[in-house]
């Protein structure tokens, strides 16, 4: 049998991974004043031992405003930073796990209540809310309230705040940074033309539309280390007629990598209520088969890939260079340990677990050494 594409090492913006799967980020709503709290511990903790060759960090807001609701985690000061610094150094001492994490500002869809709480937008009169911002004042749903539109020193405000965050970023060992451009948010509500009315040179043409969020990105880039990746996760498609489209992604990819931009991520949706998803194993693959492509930086595809068989087929035949998980992670946090038992290869597991290797697969766990002095 020949070696499983889905485990083959890869080398992004110098950043080394050993396989091809990617912990994609996920919201935990579990912090407070945008600190960290022993949830994350638990979580990213847990997922650090998955085998995967990357931990995304959820949506980190770069300000306070840029929270989808008060529980989300920032690092726009020191006091979440140093949160922050006691979660990655104990998750660190386990595990020798790279760690990427995702900067975003959440736009007109700031200002929620956590997803289990119904996840309804709050008021700025309400204790947990507070007044959004975006490319222009036009709510996302009706019925809801309008952000205020950012004028040039809002956007160097936001522009400011992305770098501050990669600096601290950087300064906490992040092994990479991922801008989060996807999912309705206030970079993607520059993107589509939805959400961007504006009439000034950030709106307009796609030229114009890109303008901020490419700012951004060089701005980030140039702030963040240059051995370290810069990446960024996209929306491929608004999936709402007369809005952003995979055109229009693919053109914004080949931008990106211009600019020394190290991966992109291609997910879909988010921006628009109006969305008709055509949800389905591997559902967004189409778009990042598109972005793939046209350029020549790795593509990751997410989405509904759940199968061990399906995630090699996706790297194997060139669709996309690596796969990312989120909800499969949740539901079965040794899902690459399994994958791997499943298709011949092998993955690094912490020497407390070693023992748990069944009979069938005595291949399947190689020993990790942690990075720090744990005994
Ligand atoms: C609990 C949860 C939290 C999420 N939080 C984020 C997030 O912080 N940033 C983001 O870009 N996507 C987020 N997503 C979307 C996922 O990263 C992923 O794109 C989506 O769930 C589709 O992949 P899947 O089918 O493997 O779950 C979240 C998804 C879940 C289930």
């Amino acid at each position: 049998m020949p070696d499983p594409a889905l485990f083959a090492p890869l080398t992004v913006g110098g950043l080394d991974l050993v396989n091809r799967i990617v912990i994609a980020p996920m919201c935990q709503y579990s912090a407070v004043d945008g600190c960290m709290t022993d949830w994350h511990l638990i979580h990213l903790g847990h997922l650090a031992l998955s085998g995967a060759a990357l931990l995304t960090i959820e949506a980190t807001a770069v300000l306070p405003e840029g929270r989808i609701s008060h529980a989300d985690v920032g690092l726009w000061d020191d006091a979440t930073e140093t949160a922050m610094a006691h979660t990655l150094d104990s998750v660190r001492r386990w595990s020798d796990m790279p760690v990427a994490i995702q900067l975003g500002h959440a736009g007109r869809k700031a200002s929620t209540e956590v997803p289990w709480k119904g996840g309804a937008q709050l008021l700025p009169d309400h204790p947990h809310g507070w007044q959004t911002e975006a490319p222009t004042a036009l709510a996302f749903a009706d019925g809801q309230a309008a952000p205020l539109a950012l004028d040039r020193d809002g956007l160097a405000r936001v522009r400011d705040a992305f770098v501050v965050s990669a600096v601290r970023a950087a300064r906490l060992g992040l092994d990479a940074v991922q801008l989060h451009a996807a999912h309705g948010y206030l970079l993607h509500q520059f993107l589509s033309p939805l959400s961007n009315r504006r009439t000034d040179e950030y709106g307009g043409g796609i030229e114009n539309r890109m303008r901020f969020p490419l700012e951004v990105f060089d701005a980030v880039r140039q702030a963040f280390p240059a051995n370290r990746p810069v990446t960024v996760r996209v929306s491929g498609s608004d999936w709402v007629d007369g809005g952003w489209t995979v055109e229009q992604t693919v053109e914004f990819a080949q931008a990106l990598e211009a600019r020394g931009c190290a991966a992109i991520h291609v997910s879909g949706g988010g921006l628009d209520p109006r969305q008709i998803i055509p949800v389905g194993p591997g559902y967004q693959l189409p778009l990042a088969r598109a972005v793939k492509q046209a350029v020549a930086m790795p593509v990751v595809a997410v989405g509904l890939i759940t199968d061990y068989d399906q995630a090699e087929a996706i790297v194997a035949t060139g669709d996309a260079d690596l796969v990312a998980l989120a909800r499969a992670m949740l539901f079965d946090p040794r899902w690459p340990w399994h994958a791997a038992a499943h298709l011949g290869a092998s993955v690094t597991a912490p020497p407390q677990y070693l023992r748990s290797q069944p009979q069938a697969f005595p291949d399947l766990l190689k020993a990790r050494r942690p990075r720090g002095n744990a005994a």
